[in-house]
């Protein structure tokens, strides 16, 4: 098996097999643009470890180089960022399919005095980006975009702000870390009231990088002030984990074990859906993911639920699409603007497969213990739904499967398919 499988448009994955043996999952993505962006505004040399490769954190390290900001690789998985960003950026920041890259960098060019121009793929283009240009344009930036800064191409003109308090319409960490990067230059205190409480890796690393950050339940206080240079070490992607967790729990006899996980807040809640679900799932303080084949029933998932699995919703339909029982999912109407529509996505991929799914507005109803058989899925430019396809391929299908749009993966995880051929004996290749 070569490395080449990340690249190819289309894949052939002959299964059905158990998923077996233990793994490492990238570095997590999150956490890997906010290391790059706050060493980029810290003053002097922070070492990052373990930095997701995905191309998505790739086009954030080349938009800070755009500042002038030094990035050195160590080798393996380590690289120095120098910072702090010394002017304008010399070029528009391609952000690729990355629409947290995107939305934080967007922040961050909100608080530079100088000119900023952003874009993105033909998928990020579609997504929308009014909910930051709002935010950042009360705080004083000027923010132009396609359909009257709705979408990239964005140009801010940052520089002068004040801080505010905002409210998000979303239950959505991207904007609350844009508001909050932008507030670091900010004159007076920002404030973000969030609808649900969503992942805070912002707020922990402000803090390690050494600004003043505040939480008080849904309310997130940031005082403006200088970052200091810190390393930072990035532990394994808990949403990358789960494809691994959920492949072991719809194959017979799997048996899956992932190392060394981030376990903070607001990442790691499929483990209780999956849990809710019946399954043998346990993650360790340590970071350590076990996961053991099991029957698996129904669940009602709300939008409460959401934020805490908002990138796992199409696996967990797999599994929920192989379940016993009826499983509803609601409050779920931000998966709208991912990578894909990920309600349609989802749910076209699990009919091909077989199964019965009725979309909602908000959300989706799958009628559980399909017996799934051979389909061919496009994955519409959208890694998660095209990780999804293949380990229900490899895992609860007989038969070769199609999955186009492939490619999309090397967005967060080069090697999914190497990997998915070492722990489950399923065959992958090229397709057509
Ligand atoms: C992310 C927040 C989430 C998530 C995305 C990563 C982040 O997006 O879907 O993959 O790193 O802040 P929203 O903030 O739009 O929900």
């Amino acid at each position: 098996m070569t490395h080449d499988l990340d690249v190819v448009r289309t894949l052939r994955v002959t299964g059905a097999a158990a998923a077996r043996g233990s793994l490492r999952v990238p570095g997590d993505k999150s956490i890997s643009h906010r290391a790059l962006l706050l060493s980029a505004l810290a003053h002097g040399s922070s070492v990052v470890t373990g930095l997701s490769l995905g191309q998505d954190v790739q086009h954030t390290r080349r938009a800070v180089e755009r500042f002038g900001v030094r990035v050195t690789d160590l080798g393996g998985d380590r690289l120095r960022v120098e910072g702090p960003i010394r002017h304008e950026p010399d070029d528009v920041l391609d952000h690729g399919n990355a629409g947290t890259g995107i939305r934080l960098m967007a922040g961050v060019c909100a608080g530079i005095d100088g000119l900023s121009v952003l874009t993105g793929d033909q998928y990020l283009r579609r997504r929308p980006m009014e909910r930051i240009t709002v935010p950042l344009r009360r705080m004083g930036a000027v923010v132009e975009g396609r359909q009257r800064g709705g979408y990239a191409p964005l140009v801010i003109r940052g520089g002068g702000l004040r801080g505010i308090t905002y409210a998000p319409e979303q239950a959505s960490a991207q904007v609350k870390s844009a508001v909050l990067l932008a507030g670091l230059s900010a004159r007076g205190t920002t404030t973000v009231e969030e609808l649900h409480p969503t992942r805070r890796h912002t707020e922990e690393m402000l803090v390690q990088f050494g600004a003043q950050v505040d939480i008080d339940g849904t309310r997130v206080f940031l005082q403006p002030g200088e970052l200091r240079a810190t390393d930072v070490s990035v532990p394994g992607d808990p949403s990358q984990a789960a494809f691994w967790a959920v492949a072991a729990l719809i194959g017979s006899g799997g048996d899956v074990t992932v190392d060394d996980l981030y376990t903070g807040y607001g990442r790691a809640d499929f483990v209780q859906i999956l849990e809710r679900m019946g399954g043998d799932i346990v993650l360790g303080p340590d970071g350590t993911l076990t996961v053991r084949a099991s029957r698996l029933r129904a669940v009602e998932i709300t939008a409460a639920d959401i934020p805490g699995i908002v990138d796992e919703v199409p696996v967990l339909a797999l599994a929920a699409a192989v379940a016993e029982g009826t499983t509803v999912i609601s409050g779920a109407a931000e998966l709208r603007a991912k990578e894909s529509d990920r309600i349609a996505s989802t749910a076209a991929m699990l009919r091909a497969f077989g199964a019965s799914v009725t979309e909602t507005e908000d959300g989706m109803v799958i009628e559980g213990g399909a017996r799934l058989r051979a389909g061919r899925v496009d994955s519409h430019g959208d890694h998660r739904i095209a990780m999804t396809a293949a380990v229900a391929a490899a895992c609860a299908v007989e038969g070769t499967c199609v999955i186009d749009g492939w490619d999309s993966v090397a967005t967060s995880y080069p090697r999914f398919a190497e990997q998915l051929v070492r722990v489950t004996a399923a065959r992958a290749e090229p397709g057509e």
